[in-house]
C-alpha cells in the first residue's frame, strides 16, 4: 500500500522486501518466469523492462532496496520529461559503486549544476577543436581502421573457417582514438601499458555494474569486506588513481603552452588562465581534470565500440544489406583511398544501414541513470525528490507508434523516396535534453570513418553451420553483443596501405 510522498507514484510490481525488484528483471529469464515477472518467452533483459510497460503503462515503478525507480518508456514520455522540464530531470543519481569510482565529480555522474555546466562547455568545445577542427582525428581513426582491416585478415587465415572475434581489434582502435585525444599518443594493440588501462577500466565498470558489488547499493558498508568483488572494487579504484595521476604528473611536468597536445594540456592551461585571473572557486583543477579523463575513457569506448561491433554482426546477418553497402562505397569512393568525413553526404545508405542498426540495438538502452532534483508531478504522477530516472532508450526505438514493423532490420525507413537521409526525432541513441552525450559528433564520426573503412576492404560472413548469434544482448552499463565469431576476406588486392595513411 503507498503512503505519503509514495500515494501517487507510478504503477509497478509489488517490490520484495528489502531488496526491492529491480534486480528480478535482471535475472536469467527461466528464474524472471517463477516470480512471474515476464512472459514464458525466453526474453532479453531490455524486452523484459520494456514489456513492463504494456502491464504497467509508459511510466512505471521498481525499486532497488528501498530506492524508487522510475522507468520512462516510448518517445513522447521520454521527450516530455528531459526536454520539457530539463531543470527537474537533469541531475544525476548518488548510485554508492559508481561514486566510489568517480567522487561524483567530472562530468557524466557529475550532479546538475554550475560546475557540470562549465566543464561541459569546456570539454565539449576543446572535443569540438580537437575532434573536427584544427588537430582533425580523421587521420587517426583511418590509421586505426587500416591496422584492423590488416589483423582481421591476418587473423583470419590464420584461423580458417572458425573465423575472428574482431571486438579486441575494434576496442583497441577506439580506444586510440580517447588516447589520441586525451593523451596525445596513439598505442599498439599488443602494447602492454595500453591493454592493461583498457582491462582495468572494463573491469571497473563490469565490477560496478555485473558483480556481487552491485549490493554496496543497497549494504553501503560491504564495500570494505576483504574478498571477492569488494576488494577487486578497490583495488581497481586504487590502480586507475595511480594510472590516471601519472597521466597528469607526466602532462604537466612537459606542457608547452604554445604547442596543446591534446585535451589535457588544454584543460591544464585553462586551469592556469584561471588561477592567473584570480578566480577565486574554480573548478578548473588537477582533481577534477582526474575524473574528466576517466570520464571521457569510459564514456567513449565501450558505448562506439559496442556499435561498431553490432554494424558488423547485423552486416554479416544480412548479406544483401551489406553488398548494397559496399556497393555504394565501390560507387562514391572506390577502392584508392579511404572513406573520408567529406563523403559522408554522398553515402547515405550506408548512413541509414549505421543508424538502423544504431536504432534496434540502442546501445546505451537505459540512457545513463537521471534523478529527479525536486518533488513534481508528471504526467499525473508524483516523482519524489530523489526519484532515479531511468529513460529507457530501448523502447523508444523500438515504439509501435513511431515505427513501423519495430523489430525489423529496415536501413530504407531511413531514406526518402529519391534515396536521401531522413533525420528521424524520435531516432535518439545518444539520449535527449541537456544530459544529451556530449561525445555524439565524435562517436558518428567515428562510426561511419570505422564501417565504411572496414566494409570497403572486407566482407564480414558468420562462418559456416554456426549458430546464429543471440540479437538480445549483453546487458550492463551498455548493451554488447554476446561474443561472436567473422570470416573476413579481403574485396581486392588493390587497396590502399596502412603506411599511406601516415
Ligand atoms: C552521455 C550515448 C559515445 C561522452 C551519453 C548518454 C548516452 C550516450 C545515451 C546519456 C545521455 C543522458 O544522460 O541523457 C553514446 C553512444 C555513443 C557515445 C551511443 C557511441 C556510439 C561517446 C563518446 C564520448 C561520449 C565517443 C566522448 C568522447 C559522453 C559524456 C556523457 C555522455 C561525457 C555525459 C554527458 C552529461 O552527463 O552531461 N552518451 N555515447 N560519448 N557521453 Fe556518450
Amino acid at each position: 500500500k503507498q503512503r505519503g510522498i509514495y500515494r501517487n507514484i507510478p504503477p509497478g510490481p509489488r517490490p520484495w522486501p528489502v531488496v526491492g525488484n529491480f534486480g528480478a528483471l535482471l535475472l536469467p529469464p527461466f528464474i524472471r518466469r517463477r516470480f512471474g515477472q515476464t512472459s514464458n518467452r525466453n526474453i532479453g533483459v531490455m524486452e523484459a523492462l520494456t514489456s513492463q510497460a504494456s502491464v504497467y503503462g509508459n511510466i512505471y515503478s521498481l525499486f532497488v532496496g528501498s530506492q524508487l525507480i522510475v522507468v520512462l518508456n516510448g518517445y513522447e514520455v521520454v521527450k516530455d520529461a528531459l526536454s520539457n522540464h530539463p531543470d527537474v530531470f537533469s541531475d544525476r543519481p548518488d548510485v554508492p559503486t559508481i561514486s566510489i569510482l568517480t567522487k561524483r565529480k567530472g562530468i557524466v555522474f557529475a550532479p546538475y549544476g554550475l560546475v557540470w555546466r562549465k566543464q561541459r562547455k569546456f570539454c565539449h568545445a576543446t572535443l569540438r577543436n580537437f575532434g573536427l577542427g584544427r588537430l582533425s582525428l580523421e587521420p587517426c581513426i583511418q590509421q586505426g581502421v587500416a591496422a584492423v582491416k590488416t589483423e582481421l585478415l591476418r587473423l583470419n587465415g590464420e584461423r580458417g573457417a572458425c573465423g575472428v572475434d574482431p571486438s579486441r581489434l575494434i576496442s583497441n582502435a577506439v580506444s586510440n582514438v580517447i588516447c589520441s585525444l586525451i593523451l596525445g599518443q596513439r598505442f599498439h594493440h599488443e602494447d602492454p601499458e595500453f591493454r592493461g588501462i583498457l582491462d582495468l577500466m572494463s573491469r571497473g565498470l563490469e565490477i560496478c555494474i555485473n558483480s556481487p558489488a552491485v549490493l554496496i547499493n543497497i549494504f553501503p558498508l560491504l564495500y570494505y569486506l576483504p574478498f571477492g568483488a569488494f576488494r577487486e572494487l578497490r583495488r581497481v579504484e586504487r590502480d586507475i588513481t595511480v594510472f590516471l595521476k601519472k597521466i597528469i604528473e607526466s602532462h604537466s611536468n612537459t606542457l608547452d603552452p604554445d604547442n596543446p597536445r591534446d585535451l589535457t594540456d588544454m584543460y591544464l592551461m585553462e586551469m592556469l588562465a584561471q588561477q592567473a585571473a584570480g578566480e577565486q572557486d574554480s573548478s578548473f583543477t588537477e582533481d577534477y581534470l582526474f575524473y574528466i579523463i576517466g570520464d571521457l575513457f569510459i564514456a567513449g569506448t565501450d558505448t562506439t565500440t559496442n556499435s561498431v561491433l553490432w554494424v558488423l554482426l547485423y552486416l554479416a546477418l544480412y548479406p544483401d544489406i551489406q553488398d548494397e553497402v559496399q556497393a555504394e562505397i565501390d560507387r562514391v569512393v572506390g577502392r584508392r583511398r579511404p572513406p573520408s568525413l567529406t563523403d559522408r553526404g554522398s553515402l547515405p545508405f550506408t548512413e541509414a544501414a549505421i543508424m538502423e542498426v544504431q536504432r534496434l540495438t540502442a546501445v546505451v538502452p537505459l540512457s545513463i541513470p537521471h534523478m529527479a532534483s525536486e518533488t513534481t508531478v508528471f504526467r499525473g504522477f508524483t516523482i519524489p525528490k530523489g526519484t532515479v530516472i531511468m529513460p529507457n532508450l530501448y523502447s523508444v526505438h523500438r515504439d509501435p507508434s513511431v515505427w513501423d514493423d519495430p523489430d525489423a532490420f529496415n536501413p530504407a525507413r531511413f531514406l526518402d523516396g529519391e534515396g536521401k537521409l531522413l533525420r528521424r526525432e524520435s531516432f535518439i541513441p545518444f539520449g535527449i535534453g541537456r544530459r544529451v552525450c556530449m561525445g555524439e559528433q565524435l562517436a558518428k564520426m567515428e562510426l561511419f570513418l570505422t564501417v565504411s573503412g572496414l566494409l570497403q576492404a572486407c566482407t564480414f560472413r558468420l562462418p559456416d553451420g554456426a549458430p546464429a548469434p543471440s540479437l538480445h544482448g549483453r546487458f550492463g552499463l551498455t548493451l554488447a553483443p554476446c561474443p561472436f565469431a567473422l570470416c573476413v576476406s579481403a574485396r581486392s588486392e588493390d587497396s590502399f596501405s596502412c603506411d599511406a595513411l601516415s
